[in-house]
């Protein structure tokens, strides 16, 4: 039995990657699989919140009791977080959401043209959900909690302490070790104001009940 340590509140998750079109055919994403993000959401439901999953293109099961909203590039992310953000107290940003935009999308399939030729892609910078959600005013009078993520290549402590001051969120969660993407196991690292402190491996159903009762005792 899990403890309702979440009992009156309302959380918002983000989960998955993005997708970006490029054409009606085409477009690019990341591996993310959307594994962590849904068993954050499944575990902040056994402990007792209303919870939100706004989840990009994954192959998962909503769990049950949760409302999903589906959405596929970053833009749509942020529209549908924005339009969930009513009462909640709780935002957790584990979505992989893709830094950058194709600039142009063609409304009509690009074609080979024969000649060799190739297309070039220029990009734009997407809108960075969780920033706008931690600098909106009720996260910064206290009265709604922002957690970040991280996947760092190298450095995970220094990237992802710095990713928590420039983002101005009070915890961030770095994800340890080799790519975690589509595993079922994983290591956490748990960055706040006051220092950091590792969840150890384990599944991700078990690591989302870790970390929502640690999100719950930090809590305003
Ligand atoms: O900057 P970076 O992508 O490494 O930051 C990762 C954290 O920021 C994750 O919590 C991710 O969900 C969030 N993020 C976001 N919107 C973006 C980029 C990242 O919400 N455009």
């Amino acid at each position: 039995l899990v403890p309702k340590r979440l009992a009156g509140h309302k959380v918002l998750i983000t989960a998955g990657p993005t997708f970006e079109a490029l054409d009606p055919v085409r477009g690019l994403t990341n591996h993310s699989s959307g594994k962590m993000g849904f068993a954050i959401a499944a575990a902040a439901r056994a402990a007792g919140a209303q919870v939100t999953l706004v989840a990009g293109p994954v192959h998962l099961p909503t769990p049950r009791g949760v409302q999903r909203i589906n959405v596929q590039s970053a833009r749509d992310m942020l529209a549908a977080v924005q339009s969930a953000l009513e009462d909640v107290s709780i935002f957790i940003a584990a979505a992989a959401v893709a830094d950058w935009r194709p600039a142009d999308f063609s409304a009509k399939k690009i074609k080979k043209d024969g000649s060799g030729a190739v297309p070039s892609l220029a990009f734009v910078e997407n809108p960075d959900i969780l920033a706008t959600v931690a600098n909106s005013d009720r996260a910064q009078q206290g009265q709604l909690y922002c957690v970040g993520f991280a996947a760092e290549s190298d450095n995970l402590l220094a990237h992802a302490s710095a990713k928590r001051v420039r983002k101005n969120v009070p915890l961030l969660v770095g994800n340890i070790g080799p790519a975690t993407f589509g595993q079922d196991d994983n290591t956490l690292l748990l960055i706040d104001a006051h220092g950091s402190s590792a969840l150890p491996r384990a599944s991700k159903a078990q690591l989302g009940h870790a970390l929502i009762a640690e999100i719950a005792r930090r809590l305003p």
